[in-house]
């Protein structure tokens, strides 16, 4: 029989020391969170030992790895890891209704690694265009686009990652990793979406009098994908310095004068099925180092699975 005070909680007493911290705790219906199901996969149901360090049982070899992978000091334990061999007082870390249920989230949003192509699009000059029409046009128009180009995206397997105004972030490879296989889908999308734009003018100049030259830059490289936001508003999204340098690469093509630009990664995963133009030596906006970027005018043969 051992005497446990679960601060804020209950003091109860138990005879029944097989159990574990957890199993005891909701045994005596302690509301104690355990996302991984007891597990030692996660780190919600640990605890703080307050008083009784000295009748905690030494970690168990699943323990002991968490521990020191998260670092985690002798006194904050794994409940559903844990023995008791007397009283002991402790408290819950993880406690509140809130921390609950953004524990329940966070197991479905944990991020993944992945290797991919990162394409940016960009309108030239989309602000003095929305300054000479109409807001309700301007959206109608920005639709009758990210229609076409949405449609080159999801037809080369892509995912839209976002629309930033006139902007669109699109990712190649977020469920396959082939690495050749998605740089050719971003850049076969790439030229669909050049192919597409001729379309989109069609229509802005019998309608509106205008036409838009775009710019797309494209980097093959490590992201974080991950679920972001407000549980309300959850974005499915990449983060990484691989995003940032595949945005920089966008905005280079204004300055070289072409519609589609790579980064030397993404050149080096395809470069016997690609026809290139002009080559550049270039700083990236706030990126150390000069970057190779080669110009694209074509695929050799188009690779999809
Ligand atoms: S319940 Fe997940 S580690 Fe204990």
């Amino acid at each position: 029989m051992a005497r446990i005070n679960f601060q804020n909680d209950a003091v109860i007493e138990e005879d029944d020391l097989t159990l574990s911290l957890l199993e005891i705790a909701l045994k005596h219906g302690i509301p104690h969170i355990h996302i991984c199901g007891g597990n030692a996969r996660c780190s919600t149901c640990r605890v703080i030992i307050r008083q009784g360090l000295e009748n905690i049982l030494p970690r168990n070899e699943i323990e002991q790895k968490l521990a020191e992978k998260k670092g985690m000091e002798d006194s904050i334990r794994l409940a559903c890891q844990t023995r008791i061999k007397g009283p002991v007082t402790l408290r819950r870390l993880v406690i509140d209704d809130l921390d609950a249920d953004l524990a329940r989230d966070q197991q479905d949003r944990a991020g993944r690694e992945q290797l991919l192509a990162i394409l940016f699009s960009d309108i030239r000059g989309f602000t003095d265009f929305s300054e000479r029409h109409l807001p309700y046009d301007v959206i109608h128009i920005l639709n009758r686009y990210f229609q076409e180009m949405g449609t080159a995206v999801f037809e080369n397997y892509g995912y839209i990652d976002k629309y930033m105004g006139d902007g669109l972030m699109a990712l190649f490879g977020v469920d396959e990793c082939n690495a050749t296989t998605n740089c050719i889908n971003a850049i076969s999308a790439a030229l669909q979406m050049i192919q597409s734009l001729d379309k989109v003018n069609r229509y802005l100049k019998q309608n509106f009098e205008e036409s838009f030259e775009i710019g797309i830059g494209i980097h093959f490289g490590s992201v974080v994908l991950g679920s972001i936001g407000h549980r309300d508003k959850v974005q499915y999204t990449a983060i990484g310095d691989a995003v940032n340098i595949a945005s920089r690469i966008e905005e280079q093509t204004k300055h070289a004068n072409t519609s589609i630009l790579i980064s030397e990664s993404m050149y080096t995963q395809i470069k016997d099925q690609v026809r290139v133009g002009k080559t550049l030596d270039t700083k990236l906006k706030g990126k150390k180092g000069v970057f190779q970027l080669y110009e694209i005018h074509g695929l050799i043969y188009t690779l999809r699975t």
